[in-house]
């Protein structure tokens, strides 16, 4: 018989700045999935761990018992090889929506287990739920159906593949315990091996808009998730990109997901279609299907402008019961009743479009969470009209504002308009991609 888990000594520990052992780790994780430790004493852990970090015994063993929480899916039987990406979370970051089909499209398997808005930033499964009918929701063999059929599959955690991660990331969504190396790591990983990639690059993201906005913190996640990787026999291939900006015009869930289309179908905004085909030759030639990155890059591009991507895209959708035809007509999708025009109080060039105070502008209006329990306004948005770079008259529009509830449009109209800052000469213009860590293939 295993001795009664004394969770507030534990808890102590780690405030104290101990190192808890493998036995400790694995009977708090199982708490809490069991429900034995409550969700009161799992957030003073998580906040003792954002305090004082895991070492990395701590975390290979925190990442395995949560990976060890549900089951591990294979995809031995499947005809290419199977490669996965995740961001470490943005604001207007719709690339997981469009990348998924392209790569597809490309000769990837992409089993993508994706997780919902986390403080500022969006969440997949949000956007894709603003589709008529997507579920997110599929058991094991669900989502391996989708896979085969599709190259893709877009999916939440089941409640039986890394349970522990769909515990935890919720509870550090409501608790201010995003923030953390050892934290992020563990959560993205736990996800990737429980659904059976066999190769991951991370688009980790720097600036005010990510979770790490300083690079020397980017840095230490990507070097982490690289480490951690190793340790549990899944190769990863870090991208550092910029999130000082939001990523393409539209930030909120169902305009995100219009935009990805809109990428899929040949359009869409320079920047999200550079970083969508570089992640993309990442996969590629992580998975061997590519011999370099401009190999990688010319069989995405291929992808998109064939239409196989949208056609993938629209398969995907109808295999997850979603309504294919919002592909071809957006009015489909969900929009909010209001809007407001925000405009420049001056002539000159856009020198900043702070990505993280925008996020939390969109979160005000309904695009995330304040609470576990909150409902999204799926329609909730900002579409950026000009960005870092765009010269504007007195009075022209910034970004559009579009919301249901008036009282939250109040709250977050002067945190969007703060968010702009007009100069008079140019900015230099912010990098996409700031650098690469780890080994391309
Ligand atoms: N994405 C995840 O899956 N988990 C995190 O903690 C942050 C981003």
């Amino acid at each position: 018989m295993t001795a009664p888990l004394h969770t507030p000594a534990l808890i102590a520990k780690k405030r104290d700045g101990g190192v808890l052992s493998d036995v400790e780790i694995r009977a708090l994780i199982d708490g809490a999935v069991t429900g034995e430790v409550p969700d009161y004493q799992m957030s003073a852990l998580l906040m003792a761990i954002v305090w004082r970090g895991l070492d990395t015994r701590e975390l290979t063993t925190w990442t395995r018992a949560m990976i060890d929480s549900g089951e591990r899916l294979r995809w031995d039987d499947l005809p290419g090889p199977v490669i996965d990406k995740h961001s470490t979370g943005g604001v207007g970051d719709k690339v997981s929506v469009c990348l998924a089909p392209l790569c597809a499209a490309a000769g990837l398997f992409v089993p993508m287990m994706a997780g919902r808005a986390l403080g500022h930033t969006g969440g997949t499964l949000d956007k894709l739920e603003t589709i008529p009918g997507f579920r997110t929701a599929l058991d094991p063999r669900a989502f391996g159906r989708v896979l085969k059929r599709a190259g893709f599959v877009l999916a939440g955690q089941s409640a039986r593949l890394a349970p522990a991660d769909r515990r935890l990331y919720a509870l550090r969504d409501a608790t201010a315990t995003v923030e953390s190396i050892p934290l992020i790591a563990s959560s993205i990983l736990s996800k990737k091996v429980a659904e059976g990639a066999a190769g991951l690059v991370m688009d980790v993201k720097t600036g005010s808009g990510a979770f790490l906005p300083s690079l020397d913190r980017t840095r230490a996640l990507a070097r982490t998730l690289i480490a951690l990787g190793r340790a549990l026999g899944l190769p990863v291939r870090a991208v550092l990109s910029g999130m000082d900006q939001p990523l393409g015009n539209a930030i909120g869930n169902a305009v995100e997901v219009q935009e990805a289309i809109d990428v899929l179908k040949g359009g869409g905004p320079p920047d999200l279609v550079d970083l969508t085909l570089r992640l993309g030759a990442e996969m590629l030639v992580l998975g061997a299907v590519a011999r370099d990155l401009r190999d990688g890059t010319a069989r995405m591009a291929r992808a998109r402008s064939s239409g196989e991507g949208l056609q993938r895209f629209a398969l995907g959708v109808r295999l997850q019961g979603g309504d294919p035809r919002v592909v071809d007509d957006p009015k489909r999708l969900p929009s909010a009743r209001h809007s407001r025009v925000v405009r420049a109080p001056r002539a000159g060039v856009v020198a900043r479009a702070d990505a993280g105070l925008l996020g939390r502008a969109a979160t005000l209006l309904g695009a995330g969470r304040a609470r576990q329990e909150d409902r999204i306004s799926p329609g909730a948005a900002i579409l950026m009209r000009a960005k870092v770079g765009a010269r504007v008259a007195a009075g022209d529009a910034l970004c559009t504002v579009h919301f249901d509830d008036p009282a939250r449009a109040r709250a977050a109209l002067p945190q969007i308009a703060a968010a702009f800052r007009i100069a008079s000469r140019a900015p230099a213009p912010p990098p996409l991609v700031v650098e690469t860590l780890g080994r391309l293939r």
